[in-house]
C-alpha cells in the first residue's frame, strides 16, 4: 500500500430538508468519525469535511407544501443537522453547506471551466412541463400507466410494478406527481457532461487498478461500465441552485448531483488556504464516505468531472455501507419510520456512545442490516455493561480500595500476564489492520475482545481471594489490570469518543496518542480519580417505550396511507339509470356451507321474496343482521353461487383493509323503495 502523506476525508452531504436519523449514522458518519479519529489519534495529518446539501427538487417541493422560501427550509434542518452532529461527536473539521458563498462560487468556477474547455455537449430534448407549477418535472415527479404491465402509478424512470426501467416519454398518460395535472412537452436546452468519452479511463481506474474496494461498490460499478455510460445532464430548470454561470441560461441551474460534491471541496476551502494540497497532491488520500444510493455519484460522475478538470486527485476509496432497515422495515423520513438523532438524546441523555456502539457492531457493511430496540437493549446490558463496563469498574474499584487509588508496583510477572500484555499489541494491530480497510465492525469487536480478555483474565486470577493469602501476586494482576484499562481508554476513543474521554479523566491519562499504547502503558505509582460507571442497564420499560412510539407511527401510516381506488371509467345518466336499486328488509340469514365468505340471505324487496347470496359473512352474524334493511340490485341476472341461484345483489361498501360494510337507509324506510 503506497504511504500518504496526508487524508483528505469526506462524508455524503445530508439533504437538509429533514433531520439525520439512525440510518446516516450507521451508513456514513460513524464508520466517517472512525475513521478520522483514528488518523488523528495516529498523529495522521488529516481533513474531515462534511455540510448540508441544500439544493435539488425535493427542498423546493417542501417549501412550496408549506408555504415558505427554499432557503427557510435548509436553515431549519441545516442546524438541527449541525447540532446532531456535535451532540453525537462526530467530529468534523467543517460543517459547512452548499449555499454559501464560497460554494457557489466554486461550483460556477468549477462548471464555467469545464464549459470553457469544450467538456460538455449541449443538447435540446424535450422534456415534460407542469403547466400549473410551472416547471420541468424531475423523472420521479412524473407518474402515469406503465407500457408494460399496465400499472396506474409507474414514475417517470421505473415501474415498481414490474421493475422495467423507463422514460418519462414511454409512461401513458403522464401526470404529474406535484398539481395532478396532465403534462405538456417542451423543449429546453441542457449541458451534458460526456461519461461515454470518459468510459475507457473509468474502466481502467477501477476495474483495473482499484480492484480492492468493496464488493458492492466495485459491483455496481461494473454494471453501470458493462452497460455502457451515456452523457449525462448538469444543469436543471429550476430557480433554486447554482445558476448555470454561461450566457443564455436564465432559469438554468446546475444538476444539485453535480453541485453537491464539488462542497466537498468548498468546504475545505473554507477550512484552510492550503485547501490544494488536499485536493490536488498525489500524496493525499482522497476518502469517500457514502451510502449504496450514492455510488454511482462518486465513483462515475465526481471522478469524470474531476478528471475533466485535470488538476485534481481522485478518490483512493469509496467505502460504501448498504442501508440499515429499523425493526424489519425501510426508514423512512416521509413515514416518520425512524429513529431521529434529536429525539434519542431527548430519551437516552449522555448515551450516544450506547448508539454508536450498537450502530457500529450492526453496521450494514457488507449488506443491509437491522437495528431493532431489543437488539439495542442486549448490546447495552450484555456488552457494554456486562463486558467492558464490568471490566474496567472491577479494575477501577480494586484499585481504590487496596492501594488508594495508586497504580501498584508488580512483582513477578508470569507467562500468564505477559500473554494477557501480549494480547494489548495485538487488538492494537487488529483494529489497526480493520479500520484501515474499513472493517470497522471487526475492528469493534477486536477491542471489545480485550475486555473479554481482562475480564476472565481477573475471573481466573481472582484478587479479591488471594488479596488476604498472597498481596504481592495481587500487585501484579491489578498492574496488568491497570494496563488493559488505560489500553481500552487510548483504543476504545475511535468507537466510544464520551466514554474514553470520561475514562482518561478517571485514570488521570489525558492527551493520549494511539502510539501511547505498549505493553506499559501506565506506570506505577500513577495516581488515578474517583472511579465512577461508565454504562447502566437499560431497563424493558424504556425499550417498550421506543417499541411503542414506533407502533404508533405504524398506526397512523396505515391510517394515512389509505388511498382510495381510482375513479372508474365515466358513464352517461342513461347507464347509471339502468340500475335498478331497492330498499329491502333482511328476513332469514344462514351460512353457505363450506365457505368462508358467503351469507344466503332472504329478502324481502317490497316486490317479491327473494334470495341473495353475499359475500359478508365475514363481517356480520346472520342472527345479527335479521331485520336490518339494505340496499340490493334488483334487476342483476341471476347468477349460481356455490349451488344457490343469486337473485340480485346486496350494496356493501368496502374500506381500504378490504373490510365490507352494508348500504342501509338511514331511517326506516318502505321496502321497494327505489334508489336514485
Ligand atoms: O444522498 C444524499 O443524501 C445526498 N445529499 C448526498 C450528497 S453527497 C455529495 F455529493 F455531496
Ligand atoms: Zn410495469
Amino acid at each position: 500500500m503506497p504511504e500518504f502523506k496526508r487524508y483528505m476525508v469526506t462524508s455524503a452531504l445530508p439533504y437538509a430538508n429533514g433531520p439525520v436519523h439512525i440510518g446516516h449514522l450507521a451508513g456514513v458518519y460513524i464508520p466517517s468519525d472512525i475513521y478520522v479519529r483514528y488518523l488523528r489519534l495516529k498523529g495522521k495529518d488529516v481533513i474531515s469535511v462534511c455540510g448540508s446539501d441544500e439544493h435539488g427538487v425535493p427542498i423546493t417541493l417542501k417549501a412550496k407544501k408549506e408555504g415558505v422560501s427554499p432557503q427557510e427550509i435548509v436553515d431549519r434542518y441545516h442546524n438541527i443537522i449541525k447540532k446532531s452532529f456535535i451532540d453525537f461527536g462526530i467530529a468534523f473539521d467543517i460543517y459547512s453547506r452548499t449555499s454559501s458563498e464560497t460554494h457557489y462560487k466554486t461550483a460556477s468556477d468549477f462548471f464555467k471551466y469545464l464549459y470553457d474547455k469544450g467538456e460538455f455537449i449541449v443538447k435540446t430534448t424535450e422534456q415534460y412541463f407542469d403547466t400549473q407549477e410551472n416547471q420541468f418535472l424531475a423523472d420521479r415527479y412524473i407518474k402515469g400507466t406503465c407500457p408494460k404491465c399496465g400499472y396506474e402509478e409507474a414514475y417517470g424512470d421505473q415501474c415498481e410494478k414490474c421493475g422495467s426501467a423507463l422514460n418519462p416519454t414511454d409512461l401513458i398518460n403522464p401526470k404529474s406527481t406535484i398539481s395532478g395535472v396532465e403534462l405538456t412537452l417542451k423543449n429546453t436546452k441542457h449541458w451534458y457532461l460526456p461519461l461515454d468519452k470518459h468510459e475507457p479511463f473509468l474502466r481502467k481506474w477501477i476495474l483495473e487498478d482499484h480492484k480492492e474496494w468493496k464488493p458492492n461498490v466495485y459491483g455496481q460499478c461494473k454494471s453501470w461500465l458493462d452497460n455502457g455510460l451515456q452523457p449525462r445532464a448538469v444543469s436543471r430548470d429550476l430557480d433554486w441552485g447554482v445558476p448555470v454561470p454561461i450566457k443564455n441560461a436564465e432559469g438554468k441551474v446546475l444538476y444539485v448531483w453535480f453541485d453537491a460534491p464539488i462542497g466537498y471541496i468548498s468546504a475545505t476551502k473554507e477550512l484552510t488556504s492550503d485547501w490544494e494540497k488536499y485536493w490536488k497532491d498525489k500524496e493525499t488520500k482522497l476518502v469517500h464516505f457514502i451510502g449504496k444510493d450514492n455510488i454511482v455519484f462518486h465513483c462515475i460522475i465526481f471522478p469524470a468531472m474531476l478528471k475533466a478538470e485535470g488538476s485534481y486527485i481522485l478518490p483512493d476509496n469509496v467505502p460504501a455501507n448498504a442501508f440499515l432497515n429499523l425493526e424489519n422495515d425501510k426508514i423512512s423520513t416521509s413515514k416518520n419510520w425512524a429513529v431521529w438523532l434529536h429525539e434519542y438524546l431527548e430519551d437516552f441523555k449522555d448515551k450516544q456512545d450506547v448508539l454508536r456502539y450498537v450502530l457500529t457492531a450492526n453496521a450494514p457493511e457488507t449488506k443491509d442490516n437491522d437495528f431493532t430496540w431489543k437488539n439495542f437493549q442486549a448490546r447495552n446490558n450484555g456488552e457494554l455493561v456486562a463486558v467492558l463496563g464490568n471490566f474496567i469498574n472491577r479494575t477501577l474499584v480494586l484499585t481504590k480500595k487496596y492501594y488508594d487509588k495508586v497504580i501498584p508496583l508488580p512483582d513477578k510477572i508470569n507467562e500468564a500476564d505477559i500473554s494477557v500484555l501480549e494480547k494489548i499489541l495485538k487488538t492494537k494491530k487488529d483494529i489497526e489492520e480493520n479500520i484501515e480497510i474499513y472493517k470497522f465492525r471487526d475492528a469493534l469487536k477486536a477491542y471489545m475482545n480485550l475486555a473479554r480478555t481482562g475480564n476472565k483474565y481477573l475471573a481466573d486470577n481472582e484478587p479479591w481471594k488471594l488479596i488476604k493469602t498472597d498481596p504481592d501476586r495481587v500487585r501484579t494482576i491489578m498492574y496488568v489490570a491497570a494496563q488493559i484499562t488505560a489500553a481500552l481508554a487510548i483504543l476504545g476513543e475511535p468507537f466510544l469518543p464520551f466514554t474514553s474521554e470520561k475514562l482518561k479523566k478517571i485514570i488521570n491519562f489525558e492527551n493520549t496518542k494511539w502510539e501511547d499504547v505498549n505493553l506499559r502503558i501506565t506506570k506505577a505509582n500513577h495516581k488515578i480519580n474517583e472511579p465512577e460507571l461508565l454504562f447502566d442497564k437499560i431497563e424493558d420499560k424504556e425499550i417498550e417505550y421506543q417499541i411503542n412510539k414506533l407502533l404508533k407511527t405504524k398506526e397512523e401510516n396505515i391510517k394515512n396511507d389509505v388511498e382510495p381506488k381510482p375513479i372508474k371509467e365515466i358513464i352517461s345518466f342513461d347507464d347509471f339509470q339502468k340500475l335498478d336499486i331497492r330498499t329491502a328488509t333482511i328476513i332469514e340469514a344462514e351460512k353457505v356451507p363450506k365457505t368462508k365468505k358467503l351469507l344466503k340471505l332472504k329478502l324481502d324487496t317490497g316486490i317479491d321474496k327473494r334470495t341473495v347470496v353475499s359475500g359478508i359473512a365475514e363481517f356480520y352474524k346472520p342472527e345479527e343482521i335479521i331485520g336490518k334493511q339494505v340496499q340490493v340490485l334488483v334487476n342483476l341476472a341471476p347468477r349460481k353461487l356455490k349451488g344457490t341461484e343469486s337473485q340480485g345483489m346486496i350494496l356493501t361498501a368496502e374500506n381500504s383493509q378490504g373490510k365490507l360494510c352494508l348500504v342501509s337507509p338511514e331511517e326506516k324506510f318502505e321496502n321497494g323503495s327505489a334508489v336514485s
